[in-house]
């Protein structure tokens, strides 16, 4: 049996209880478990991520640099803050002692044979929910021949997430022919944001970049995009994140890269230390030299 409470305790009557605005843009409305979810992608005190990209099998099958998840990507995903991999590869291959963030690929369908905007809602809430992943990701087709369907499918996904708390990221994805601008991007990432989504993956444009992060109104994370000299590939990094973008979720230029370990840590120093591309640069060189 516990005591019996007694008289005389504080409770501080002049002290107003502290409520905080929640610190990822737009998303100060959300329920506790969405922003716990948001907060442990995105780093409370600078509001950035550094996620790392490996779930291109799920259409793409075994992609340079993926063809052994095990023995190329686990020793990377220590260095991130975010992994971000398809249900498949989570359960085979990454250890469940594994403590950081899981984003999942939730989305699939076509492989890249076939019609890519052909996708659907390829994963249940439930498993989301049994594997304790952080966000879902899903990939939108603005302009694609099935974007309607694609649209629909993120706001399917964002009602199943809303329920338990789980997230979405949308993925805007480019159709092979179409024109990748600001004009195109500031369409599909304020779609995106406007249906619901929690926060919006998308491509960097040297031209106008910033217009893109200032129209949509949840945070917005970079791809890297096609494999590009290291330097160059830190350089967007660096553009984007000063032109508004809250992170990257970064794939090719990093495992195809060759110090994948240095360029980690390279672009780590600039989503998160702020440090200019030269020097983040000179860290990968570094590591390649000293590391591999
Ligand atoms: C592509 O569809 C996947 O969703 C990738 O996660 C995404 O493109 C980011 O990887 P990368 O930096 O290689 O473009």
């Amino acid at each position: 049996m516990p005591e019996a409470d007694h008289e005389g305790k504080n409770y501080y009557e002049d002290i107003p209880q502290q409520g905080k605005l929640f610190f990822l843009k737009g998303s100060s409305e959300l329920d506790w478990g969405m922003k716990n979810r948001l907060a442990r992608i995105f780093n409370p005190i600078d509001g950035h991520t550094v996620m790392l990209a490996v779930d291109h099998g799920y259409f793409q099958g075994p992609t340079s640099g993926l063809e052994r998840v095990d023995v190329s990507i686990l020793p990377l995903v220590p260095e991130a803050d975010v992994l971000m991999c398809t249900r498949g590869i989570l359960r085979t291959v990454v250890p469940p002692t594994f403590t950081l963030p899981v984003v999942i690929r939730a989305s699939g369908g076509p492989s890249i044979l076939k019609e890519l905007s052909d996708e659907q809602i390829a994963m249940d809430m439930e498993d989301c929910i049994r594997l304790g992943v952080c966000a879902t990701a899903i990939q939108v087709f603005v302009g694609g021949e099935f974007e309607s369907r694609s649209i629909v499918n993120m706001t399917r996904l964002v009602d199943a997430g809303l329920r338990y708390g789980i997230p979405t990221m949308a993925v805007t994805a480019v159709g092979k022919d179409m024109k990748r601008d600001a004009k195109y991007f500031r369409l599909a990432t304020r779609i995106c944001a406007e249906m619901g989504a929690q926060y919006v993956k998308t491509y960097y444009v040297d031209e106008g970049f910033k217009t893109v992060t200032s129209a949509c109104p949840v945070p917005i994370v970079i791809a890297g995009g096609k494999k590009q000299p290291e330097l160059d590939a830190l350089k967007m990094a660096y553009k984007a994140i000063d032109q508004g973008a809250a992170g990257v979720d970064m794939g090719r230029n990093i495992f195809q890269s060759d110090s994948p370990i240095g360029m980690m840590k390279a672009i780590k120093a600039i989503v998160h230390g702020n440090e200019t591309p030269e020097k983040a640069y000179e860290i990968y060189e570094t590591v390649k030299n000293t590391a591999g």
